[in-house]
């Protein structure tokens, strides 16, 4: 019999060894063991080892090699001293109440053995993330509707065939499951994998807000060597809104406590007497010039109250100027007791002008709302993190109040205009909800984390530091994609907020990029996974050193343009002025040597030596 696989020692209930004279395992597929008792046992290959005459088994050491598996696999028969024997650690499925038999027989399964175990979604219905690891072999069985679809990438061959069973998340079953977390050190993975997931909830046209802190996030360029076949338009499918350009914060909207927060985020921490400046002066309905004006108003009839009461009250003064002096008076009047003084009055104007420069309150958030109402995705950039963190508050606590108003009214049976379900996704997640600090967004991730699941209204957050994160909200992401990580601070958490096992998370700092564990209420069971090609990718993705050179050729380019017709010149008398005018913009004169100096290294133009200097002209020609 050839593939012969038999259970040669049982750690456990949970673990058994499996031992093969010709087959290799592979790490993480699925094997059934035939259990005299049992019947078929689905188990998961985690460790494997290979001995052979040169690396002969007896005299290995290894946790693999327990004193039972030795005596395990002379009872079955292997020669151990000189038979080329391979060795695989496999966890069982599922729970047994006692061990299972040595000498077994184990085999690879039929595809629609482990069909339910590995495809829980059909792919028109799920999202296709990937291949599960270690599913090649039993992947020849399955049928056609899932081959072909998760196609792989790596950066040095471009795109690659699918190697094994398509993993499909099933993102219906975030209405009992809610929430998704990604994560992984630097350059592990997650912006690619976030981009493949949003890429699925376009095709689904699940309306989705993606806060986008690096600029990544555009579906408009095909990824890189794709092959045509799986090309995908999403133009018309997903909208780009910048906070500050074209939506913002609707400053009459918010209360005094919203307000606060959003000048906290701008600038740091605000004393107590700044707060109670804030509670004291803001009345919900201010716009940004009201409150902004009473702020500045307020300080001048503080730091002048002397110079007011005199002018007010002089015989000169002219009428207007006493109706304004007047209401300074009584600004301080009303004020200036609840306030104190006005030093937190200047922090409050200076972290109003600096909010006010971001244009944030400049407009509404109608475009992000349309676009959510047709199902579509909607990236949202600001000029800065906070800038978007505020806007990130104010937006997702507007639209959540609307959609759980819209399900609410429904449940009384009463009408109220439609508000869709709809995802909100982040990068960069521990700097919106930080553990253990404030944030201005961090109130109401909270409440989608905690009771998002009842109006469906989910999050995907991603984050290099899952121990950064706010540990109400990582308890609440109930499925888990984790990619490589390394800080052991980081892996800790993992362990706790995840049911990966010691050998899972021992792997972690060794996964390679795009490789990722899935770790899932919705399963139940670990799923490594590695990540599909994107069909689009980010569009800075210029090598920095490329795009130095680039720009270097750019502007000797431009400069040697702007001489040409002034050639020859001599590097003592050359005329500055008119390389500047033909230019556009200031040149020295060391720039100029030094541009042309280099113009002619490169073969552009010819440099001659002369006395106490150079002249340049175009090659191949006497001038
Ligand atoms: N699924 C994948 N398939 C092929 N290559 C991948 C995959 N995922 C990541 N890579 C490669 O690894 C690189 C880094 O991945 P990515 O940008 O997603 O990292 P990251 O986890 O977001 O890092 P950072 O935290 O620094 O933003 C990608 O540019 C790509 O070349
Ligand atoms: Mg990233």
């Amino acid at each position: 019999m050839s593939h012969m696989m038999q259970v040669v020692g049982v750690a456990t209930q949970q673990f058994v060894y499996v031992a093969s004279r010709d087959r290799k395992f592979n790490i993480n597929e699925i094997l059934l063991v035939e259990d005299p008792v049992y019947g078929d046992l689905k188990g998961e290959v985690i460790e494997t080892q290979s001995f052979n005459r040169y690396i002969p088994l007896a005299t290995e050491r290894n946790s693999l090699l327990e004193p039972r598996v030795l005596d395990g696999l002379r009872q079955v028969g292997f020669r151990i001293e000189d038979e080329e024997i391979n060795i695989a650690k496999v966890r069982l499925l599922e729970e047994l109440t006692a061990p299972v038999k040595t000498g077994a027989n184990v085999r690879v399964p039929e595809f629609y053995e482990i069909e339910k175990l590995l495809v829980s979604r059909p792919p028109e219905e799920g999202l296709v993330l990937g291949v599960i690891r270690g599913t090649a072999e039993v992947a020849s069985g399955m049928p056609e509707k899932l081959k072909g679809i998760a196609p792989l990438y790596d950066r040095e061959h471009g795109m690659l065939p699918q190697d094994g069973v398509p993993f499909i998340l099933d993102h219906w079953a975030m209405a009992d499951y809610p929430h998704i977390g990604i994560f992984g050190g630097s350059g592990s993975g997650k912006s690619f994998g976030m981009r493949v997931i949003l890429e699925e909830l376009m095709r689904h046209e699940v309306p989705t807000i993606v806060f986008d802190p690096h600029f990544e996030m555009d579906f408009a360029e095909p990824l890189e060597g794709i092959d045509p076949s799986f090309r995908e338009d999403f133009s018309g499918r997903y909208v780009i809104v910048t906070a500050g350009k074209d939506a913002g914060v609707a400053f009459e909207e918010l209360n005094s406590n919203q307000l606060a927060g959003l000048l906290r985020a701008s600038g740091g921490v605000l004393t107590e007497a700044m707060e109670n400046a804030i509670y004291a002066l803001h009345r919900q309905g201010d716009t940004y010039v009201t409150f902004y004006n009473k702020v500045y108003d307020l300080i001048e009839a503080m730091e002048k109250e002397r110079a007011l009461e005199e002018a007010f009250r002089s015989q000169e003064i002219d009428p207007r100027e006493k109706e304004r002096v007047g209401a300074l008076l009584e600004l301080k009047q009303e004020f200036a007791s609840k306030v104190g003084n006005v030093a937190p009055l200047k922090g409050i104007a200076w972290r109003l002008d600096r909010i006010g420069r971001e244009k944030v309150f400049n407009y509404g958030i109608d475009r992000v709302v349309d676009a959510i109402k047709q199902q579509k995705l909607v990236v949202i950039r600001g000029s800065s993190l906070w800038v978007l963190q505020i806007f990130a508050s104010y937006l997702v606590k507007k639209m959540y109040d609307q959609r759980r108003e819209f399900r609410d009214a429904q449940q009384r049976g009463e009408h109220k205009e439609f508000f869709p379900p709809f995802v909100v996704a982040t990068d960069e997640a521990h700097n919106f909800a930080p553990k253990n600090q404030e944030a201005p967004a961090k109130s109401v991730f909270r409440e989608v984390a905690q009771e998002g699941r009842k109006y469906g209204v989910f999050l995907i957050l991603a984050s290099q530091r899952p121990a950064l994160l706010d540990d109400t909200i990582t308890a609440q992401l109930n499925t888990k994609i984790v990619f490589r990580t390394t800080r052991s601070y980081d892996i800790a958490t993992m362990k706790e907020e995840t049911d990966m096992t010691e050998d899972e998370t021992a792997r972690l700092p060794y996964l390679p990029s795009g490789v990722a564990f899935v770790s899932s209420a919705m399963v139940g069971r670990t799923v490594p996974v590695r990540i599909r090609a994107s069909k689009t990718q980010s569009p800075h993705r210029e090598n920095p050193f490329a795009e130095l050179r680039k720009k270097a050729e750019d502007r000797d380019a431009r400069f040697f343009r702007a001489v040409k017709d002034m050639l020859p010149i001599v590097t003592t008398r050359m005329d500055l002025v008119e390389i500047e005018k033909r230019l556009g913009r200031p040149v020295t004169e060391d720039e100029a040597r030094d541009t042309l100096s280099r113009l002619a290294r490169l073969g552009k133009l010819r440099e001659e030596k002369i006395l106490l200097g150079y002249r340049y002209s175009l090659p191949g020609r006497d001038a």
